[in-house]
C-alpha cells in the first residue's frame, strides 16, 4: 500500500530514530549524534552513528545506513508496510486507509502480479517438459547448470499462438489481464484475436526488488540474429505472428506495463543486492546471460539493464547499494559508445563519494564468453582494472594523447570543461575541472621538457605524450605501486618550489598545511618549512635554505635538491618565472589530492573497528552524511 509523504513524515517524528534504535543498541550521545556498537556487524569499538536531525543511521564499519523504517525492516525482517504499521502502532498513530481508487489500483496490480507469476510457472514447467527439451538443451549447451536455471527461473514459451493464453485461461485469468501484463499482443485496432507475445523462446523472468515477477525477456533458440536486418529463422515468430512479422529479434522484452517500467528495473537486482552490499561492489553488465554466467562463476553481485542504456533511475538504484558500481562494457566500438553514454549520464548526478567505474572487456567478448574462455580469473582481472569516471572521460576525449598545438590543447580543454560543467555538485565540479586542466598542462609540459627516464636524453623535440610517464599514466592512481612514486615525486616538487620561491607561500600556506607527506624526512621538512615561513614571510630562497640548515635539515635539503628529477627540472629553479612554476605547482597539488583523496570513502569503510584519527573521522563522516543518496520510504 502507498503511504502519503505527510503521514510518513509525521510517523518519523513521532517514532524518534534514536528512541527506536536505542531499544536495540546502547547509544551514547556524542555532539549532535548518538554512537553505539553496530547491530549489523560484529565490532568492539563503536562505528555506528545515529543522526536524529538527518533522520539516518550509518555504520562506518560495514556501510549499513538508512531511515527508521530501514532499521525496523532490517532488524525485524519486515517489509516496508509492515515496518510502518509496527512503528505506527507503537507511536499510537492510526495508519490512514487508502482511498477507494488507490485500493482499486492496488488490487488491480495485485491481480497482475498473479498473472506474471503464473506465466513464469507455466514457462518453467514447459522448459522441463518434452516440448521444452530443445530449449533446455540449448541452455545446457551454453554452459548453464540446472542450479542457475532454477534460481533464475528460466523457462520456455512454447511455439504456438495460444499456448500461454490457454494455460492461463484455464487458471481463470481473464484476457484483459493477460494483455495488461503484456503477455498477449492485441493486434492494433482489434478487440479480439489476441495471441501469445512470446513464442518459441527461452524465457527470462524479470523481477522487482521484492522478487515479484513483473515482466519477461525471451530469447530465440540458437544464433540467428535478425535484428540487424538479417532474415530471422524460419521458425516460430514468423509463422505464429500476424504475417507482417519478417524478423525475429534475438531478444524480445515485455512492453511497459503497470508493473514494468524498464528504465527503473535492473535484471537480477534482488539476487545481487545482498552479495553486492557484502562485497562492496556491484557489476553492471549488458545482458541477461551475462548476469547468469557471472552468477554461476561466483560473481553473485551482477545485474543488467534491459537492453537499453543505463538510465538515471538505474544509476541511483545502484548507488543505494554501493558507492561505485562497476560497469562492464564490450571493448569494441559499440561498447565504448555505451560507456561514453553512461559516463555522460552519470555526470549531472554525481555527488562526492559516489561514482562509477568502467571495466572494458576485450574486443568481442561479453562477461559470458570471457568466463567461458578465461574463467573467473579473467573476469576478475577485467574488474580489477576498471577505470574511474574521470579517466574514462579523459580517454574518450584524448585517446590517451595530448594534443601538440596550443589550439588543439585549448579545444581539448574546452571539451573537458564542458563535461565538468555538467556536474551539479560544486565541490566535485571543481575537482574534475582542476584535474582535467592540470592533466592538459601536465601533458603539455611533458612535451615541452621531454620529461622521462633519462633526464637530458629524454629531452628531444619529439618526446610525445606517453601514458606511462609519471604524471600522465599514473594519474588515475590505477597502479598502486606507481602511484606511490608519483606521490613522492609530487611531494618533492612542492617542497622544492616553495623553497625556491618562498614568495608564494602566503597564498599556498593552507594547501601545504593540509597535506601529510607520510613517514620520513619530507614531512618533517614540510612542517619545518611552514613554521619557518609563517614566522618570517620576508625570507628569500637562500635565507630559507640557511634557516633550514641551521635547524638540522641540511641533509634533507641535499637529498631533495640532488634528486635528478628535481635537479634537472628548470621550471623549479630559483630564476624560473611564476607563470612557469605555478602550473607545475597546481598540477602536483591536484595530483596529491587525487592520490590522497580518491580512496577516502574506502578508508572509512576499511578502517571500521580499528578506528581512525578522531578529526579525520569527523571530516569523513560529514562527507558521507552529506552525500548519502535518498532513501526509499
Ligand atoms: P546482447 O546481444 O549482448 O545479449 O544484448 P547477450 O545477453 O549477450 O545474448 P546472448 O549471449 O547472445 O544470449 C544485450 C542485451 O540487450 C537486450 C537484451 O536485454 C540483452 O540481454 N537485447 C538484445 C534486446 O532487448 N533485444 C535484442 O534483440 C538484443
Ligand atoms: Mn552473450
Amino acid at each position: 500500500m502507498a503511504f502519503s509523504d505527510q503521514f510518513l513524515e509525521d510517523l518519523r517524528g513521532r517514532a524518534g530514530l534514536a528512541d527506536v534504535i536505542g531499544r536495540r543498541v546502547k547509544l551514547t550521545k556524542k555532539g549532535r549524534e548518538f554512537m553505539g556498537l553496530c547491530p549489523f556487524h560484529k565490532e568492539k569499538t563503536p562505528s555506528f552513528t545515529v543522526n536524529e536531525d538527518k533522520g539516518f543511521y550509518h555504520c562506518f564499519g560495514c556501510g549499513e545506513h538508512g531511515s527508521v523504517f530501514d532499521f525496523v525492516m532490517r532488524t525485524e525482517g519486515l517489509n516496508f508496510p509492515e515496518a510502518v504499521e509496527k512503528l505506527a502502532g507503537e507511536a499510537g498513530m492510526e495508519v490512514p486507509q487508502d482511498s477507494p481508487e488507490q485500493r482499486e489500483r492496488n488490487e488491480q496490480r495485485q491481480t497482475l502480479y498473479d498473472v506474471t507469476e503464473k506465466a513464469a510457472l507455466f514457462f518453467q514447467n514447459q522448459l522441463l517438459s518434452p516440448a521444452g527439451k530443445q530449449a533446455h538443451d540449448y541452455l545446457i549447451n551454453r554452459g548453464l547448470g540446472e542450479d542457475v536455471i532454477r534460481r533464475f527461473r528460466l523457462g520456455f514459451a512454447p511455439d504456438g499462438r495460444n499456448m500461454l493464453k490457454q494455460a492461463l485461461a484455464g487458471d481463470g485469468i481473464s484476457e484483459d489481464r493477460m494483455i495488461a501484463t503484456g503477455m498477449l499482443i492485441l493486434p492494433d485496432g482489434q478487440e479480439r484475436d489476441s495471441y501469445d507475445r512470446f513464442r518459441g523462446r527461452v524465457m527470462f523472468p524479470i523481477t522487482d526488488a521484492r522478487d515479484r515477477v513483473i515482466a519477461f525477456g525471451g530469447r530465440i533458440l540458437g544464433d540467428q540474429e535478425a535484428g540487424s536486418g538479417v532474415t530471422g529463422r524460419p521458425g516460430a515468430d514468423k509463422r505464429a505472428a500476424t504475417g507482417t512479422d519478417i524478423k525475429a529479434p534475438k531478444y524480445l522484452n515485455s512492453p511497459e506495463t503497470v508493473l514494468f517500467h524498464k528504465g527503473r528495473v535492473l535484471y537480477g537486482l534482488k539476487m545481487a543486492s545482498g552479495p553486492a552490499r557484502k562485497a562492496g561492489s556491484i557489476i553492471v553488465t549488458e545482458g541477461y546471460t551475462d548476469v547468469i554466467a557471472l552468477h554461476q562463476a561466483g560473481f553473485e553481485n551482477a545485474v543488467a539493464p534491459l537492453g537499453t542504456a543505463l538510465t538515471e533511475d538505474q544509476i541511483k538504484l545502484l548507488w543505494k547499494i554501493v558507492p561505485e558500481p562497476v560497469l562492464c562494457f564490450d571493448g569494441d566500438a559499440a561498447g565504448q559508445k555505451a560507456a561514453a553514454r553512461a559516463a555522460e549520464r552519470a555526470l549531472p548526478l554525481l555527488v562526492s563519494g559516489y561514482g562509477l567505474r568502467f571495466a572494458l572487456l576485450p574486443d568481442g567478448e561479453d562477461p559470458d564468453s570471457l568466463i567461458k574462455t578465461g574463467g573467473a580469473t579473467a573476469m576478475s582481472q577485467v574488474l580489477d582494472t576498471a577505470l574511474p569516471l574521470s579517466e574514462v572521460l579523459w580517454r574518450m576525449e584524448t585517446g590517451g594523447r595530448i594534443p601538440k598545438t596550443p589550439e588543439e590543447r585549448a579545444a581539448l580543454q574546452k571539451r573537458l570543461k564542458d563535461y565538468a560543467r555538467q556536474i551539479t555538485d560544486s565541490t566535485l565540479r571543481g575537482h574534475f575541472s582542476s584535474q582535467f586542466n592540470d592533466r592538459v598542462w601536465a601533458g603539455a609540459k611533458e612535451r615541452a621538457k621531454g620529461y622521462g627516464k633519462g633526464g637530458d636524453k629524454g629531452r628531444t623535440k619529439n618526446a610525445g605524450w606517453a601514458p606511462s610517464m609519471e604524471l600522465g599514466g599514473d594519474w588515475a592512481g590505477k597502479t598502486a605501486g606507481k602511484s606511490s612514486d608519483s606521490l613522492k615525486h609530487a611531494q618533492q616538487v612542492l617542497l622544492a618550489i616553495i623553497i625556491n620561491h618562498p614568495e608564494i607561500f602566503e597564498g599556498v600556506e593552507e594547501t601545504l598545511g593540509q597535506f601529510n607527506f607520510g613517514e620520513g624526512r619530507f614531512d618533517a621538512l614540510r612542517q619545518e618549512l611552514i613554521s619557518v615561513l609563517v614566522k618570517n614571510a620576508e625570507l628569500e630562497s637562500d635565507g630559507v635554505k640557511d634557516v633550514l640548515r641551521q635547524h638540522g635539515f641540511a641533509e634533507s635539503l641535499d637529498v631533495l635538491f640532488r634528486d635528478p628529477m628535481i635537479r634537472s627540472n628548470r621550471i623549479i629553479k630559483v630564476d624560473a618565472p611564476e607563470e612557469k612554476f605555478r602550473p607545475l605547482w597546481n598540477e602536483n597539488v591536484a595530483l596529491l589530492q587525487h592520490l590522497e583523496n580518491a580512496p577516502e570513502i574506502e578508508k572509512i569503510r576499511e578502517a571500521g573497528d580499528d578506528g581512525i584519527a578522531e578529526d579525520d573521522w569527523e571530516r569523513q563522516k560529514a562527507l558521507l552524511q552529506e552525500t548519502m543518496p535518498g532513501h526509499r520510504d
